[in-house]
């Protein structure tokens, strides 16, 4: 433990970290630096997992008698903005796996029973593959389906975390969170769990739900923001619990000319899920990790162009005053949320009851919303990798899904 520091030694120099609090002379806690953070270590609520998280969990070895889940020691948990910034902020050299893949991506559908398109413009089925015993050429296939297809579907799934972990680092650097409960021993799974909100006092209700319920699009705030995140859930509400995911290429494609053009080359500031102490600033609260990207990126596997904002993390257009950003975002995320023929609902229920479903989608292009219509009267549970993406680019000599693929632009 640190001990408290004075106020007037902070404002020199805050540049110790891991601070427990600031004080004034008199040892009044001003500021408390762990305010915000969770606890840190594993918490004792697997007593709490469904009994078909549970059996996976014992069938694959992933031992939660000391608790579960887990999160990072308090003491690894950045307390203040810069080090949060710091975070991955040198990049990585991101390996396109789609890219060389068979267009027509016969080794991958070919071992399929069936392939469902589930509306025209975006989501795919695939029917009796398990994922865990992909080849590497089918990896790679996938990866082109995802890019093409925005989000794809695959039901009764008998997958080890592990596995899922595996192919999640095939896919690119595999996000760790500073923060976030993931499963004990492996950070680069993390958890999807209603029951955990509520045991941590995030209660939804009806009228309001405070978790996942949004349109969003995951870790946008991050250097090299998410690529493909793989949501496998191995409890599932018998009734509910669709989630809805939206295209970005569509979007861009539902906007006319003269706005495309204008928004092309333009960027936006997109902001953290989590806060932290401003080393300058700490008396005023905690803020969230900014970070700028293009409005119009350019997708490395198909080359098609897509509308990259949403509502819960996009937080304002670069050059433009304040009032202009906010109506013209306000239109953008409408675009999204409200035509439904460029959105997909699916419902995750397996057809096999103690099997799991797994949905794979690239945040590139996309925005998800998860329905809360079950307010936790059943049981959901899901462990999700995300691979992180390229560093986002606009190329100019770009197209449109539409028009690459010849469809009409009125
Ligand atoms: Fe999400």
């Amino acid at each position: 433990m640190s001990p408290p520091t004075a106020t007037e030694d902070v404002i020199v120099s805050l540049k110790a970290t891991n601070l427990d609090a600031i004080t004034d002379n008199g040892g009044q806690i001003l500021v408390d630096l762990k305010k915000g953070k969770p606890k840190g270590g594993r918490s004792p609520l697997a007593h709490l997992l469904p009994p078909t998280t549970l059996a996976r969990f014992e069938k694959y070895g992933i031992d939660v008698s000391q608790g579960y889940p887990e999160v990072p020691p308090q003491e690894k948990i950045p307390t203040f903005l810069d080090e949060a910034f710091a975070v991955r902020n040198e990049g990585y050299p991101y390996v396109d796996r789609g890219k060389n893949a068979d267009p027509e991506k016969k080794a991958l559908f070919g071992a399929a029973t069936e392939v469902i398109h589930l509306t025209k413009h975006i989501g795919t089925e695939i029917v009796g593959l398990q994922l865990q015993a992909l080849t590497n050429q089918q990896r790679d296939e996938l990866a082109l389906l995802i890019a093409e297809r925005v989000v794809v579907f695959f039901r009764d799934q008998d997958l080890s975390p592990q596995k899922q972990l595996e192919l999640g680092e095939y896919y690119g650097q595999v996000e760790k969170h500073p923060q976030a409960q993931h499963l004990p021993g492996h950070d680069g799974i993390t958890i999807i769990w209603p029951e955990l909100f509520l045991q941590l006092g995030i209660s939804s209700t009806f009228k309001q739900s405070k978790t996942t319920a949004r349109w969003h699009t995951d870790l946008t705030h991050e250097h090299q923001p998410a690529g493909i995140t793989h949501l496998h859930n191995d409890a599932i509400p018998k009734v509910g619990g669709d989630t809805v995911w939206a295209s970005g290429y569509a979007a861009f494609d539902k906007l006319s000319p003269a706005l495309q053009e204008f928004l092309e080359g333009k960027t936006a500031i997109f902001k953290s899920a989590h806060t932290y102490f401003d080393r300058n600033d700490p008396l005023n609260g905690k803020k969230q990790v900014e970070r700028e990207h293009p409005i119009i990126r350019t997708h490395p596997t198909t080359g098609w162009k897509s509308l990259f904002v949403n509502r819960t993390y996009t937080d304002r257009i670069v050059g433009l005053e304040p009032g202009e950003s906010e109506v013209i975002l306000e239109y953008l995320f409408g675009v999204f949320e409200k035509n439904l023929d460029i959105q997909v609902r699916f419902n995750w229920k397996p057809t096999k009851a103690d099997l799991g479903t797994s949905a794979l989608w690239d945040n590139r292009i996309s925005q998800h919303n998860a329905i809360w219509d079950y307010e936790n009267s059943e049981p959901r549970h899901g462990t999700r990798v995300t691979s992180l993406g390229e560093l986002p680019f606009y190329d100019s000599e770009s197209k449109s899904q539409r028009q690459s693929l010849g469809l009409s632009l009125v």
